[in-house]
């Protein structure tokens, strides 16, 4: 959109800049935004706000920077309702499924796979997603890993190579590791960023993380870990020896853990949405927080473990099943992901940042966890273009 925008009238700003409002979400009141050239270009009192091109008026709603969900499994196909609705009755979640979704994915055309990553991205920036970190790890051959890369990089810079989510049936896992390790990389950096590995008992033990962390690195990715899904296991202790952004799930933490994560870079992601959809305890949020670990909140939109897009419905579970206070898990949404993925210019809304802003049908963005399940994000500017 060529032409700068005033977005005034914001009843509750939400900038993320303790220096630019209240507290660590920097809250401003009666607020105004212009944004030139897909950038933040002034923040104030919407009564001295310059003029601009084009005028929003959000008419009192509440205004926050677009949520970044850190952490997507976006190509595959088919789904696995089956599986959830046995779950529901009572079976154990293990990661077995995943392999029942590479057949799937394997056996999808191109087209196929574009269409269901087009379709979980649009849902996922309906409801406020304006980041959002893609992983491979369905399809775990070469050809196939390299694909769903390729198909990733056509939405989203934030891609992730997961060779090693499981050892696909009928595989030597140290034969298939050095694979990961060798040939697959190869095929895949040219469309990742990360490198990501299932470090858990049935998929990756902590010598073969390793292997496949350092060999990502060696390749010029940075590293992010499932870590401490199901069981307590070297996955933390890695993701933070290894410097990794983000050690994702972190649901089973010995205090060394909590402590090597409060002590280190390392952001610990939480995907609330897992638990909910494999009815398994939460992660202890508190725990983290208190500690002084920076925390973060994705998705981890997948079929398997937990197949929702909605930022705001993994905010709504933090507040009432994690005891995070509607600040903590909104801060988690937003800056906590865009610390997950190492960037500065979003989950920010500050002179200079992107101009991914959400306006909500609501007054405050405590409505977020206070009306569950309602569609709120009534309004989404992606670099400062309107949907
Ligand atoms: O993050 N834990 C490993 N991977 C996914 C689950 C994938 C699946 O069940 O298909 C997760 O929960
Ligand atoms: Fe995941």
């Amino acid at each position: 959109m060529s032409g700068s925008t005033l977005v005034t009238n914001i009843g509750e700003l939400v900038t993320n800049d303790p220096s630019l409002g209240d507290g660590p979400l920097g809250l401003r009141r009666h607020a105004a935004v212009v944004i030139d050239n897909g950038r933040v270009a002034w923040i104030g009192d919407a009564r001295t706000a310059p003029a601009a091109d084009t005028v929003l008026d959000a008419d009192g709603r509440a205004a926050l920077p677009g949520f970044v969900d850190s952490h997507a499994h976006l190509v595959f196909a088919g789904d696995r309702a089956a599986e959830f609705g046995a779950r529901m009755a009572g079976e154990a979640y293990t990661g077995g499924g995943i392999r029942t979704t590479v057949a799937a994915t394997r056996a999808a055309g191109d087209d196929e796979l574009r269409a269901n990553v087009a379709r979980l991205r649009g849902e996922a920036l309906r409801q406020g997603t304006t980041t959002i970190e893609i992983k491979s790890g369905y399809g775990l051959s070469v050809a196939d890993e390299a694909r769903s890369l390729r198909i990733a990089r056509e939405f989203t810079d934030e891609t992730t190579f997961l060779g090693a989510h499981v050892v696909p049936a009928g595989r030597d896992p140290d034969d298939y590791v050095a694979e990961v390790c060798g040939e697959m990389l190869g095929a895949c950096t040219p469309y990742a960023k990360w490198v990501d590995v299932f470090c858990e008992r049935g998929a990756f033990d902590g010598e073969q993380s390793r292997a496949v962390l350092e060999a990502g690195r060696a390749a010029g990715l940075g590293l992010r870990v499932h870590a401490n899904q199901l069981d307590e296991g070297p996955g933390v202790r890695l993701a933070v020896e290894l410097g990794a952004a983000s050690a994702d799930h972190c649901t089973h933490l010995s205090d060394s853990d909590v402590a090597a994560l409060a002590g280190g870079d390392t952001v610990a992601t939480l995907l609330p949405g897992a638990e909910f959809s494999t009815r398994s305890p939460y992660p202890d949020a508190r725990r983290l927080l208190d500690a002084g670990a920076t925390v973060a909140l994705a998705t981890d939109c997948n079929p398997g473990s937990s197949y929702t897009s909605s930022m705001p419905f993994c905010v709504a579970l933090a507040v009432r099943e994690m005891r995070m206070t509607p600040a903590e898990a909104l801060w988690a949404a937003t800056v906590g992901g865009a610390r997950a993925l190492r960037r500065d210019d979003v989950g920010v809304l500050r002179v200079g940042a992107r101009a991914d802003l959400l306006l909500l049908d609501a007054p405050s963005y405590l409505h977020l966890a206070y009306r569950p399940g309602v569609p709120l994000v009534s309004t989404v500017l992606l670099n400062g273009v309107p949907l």
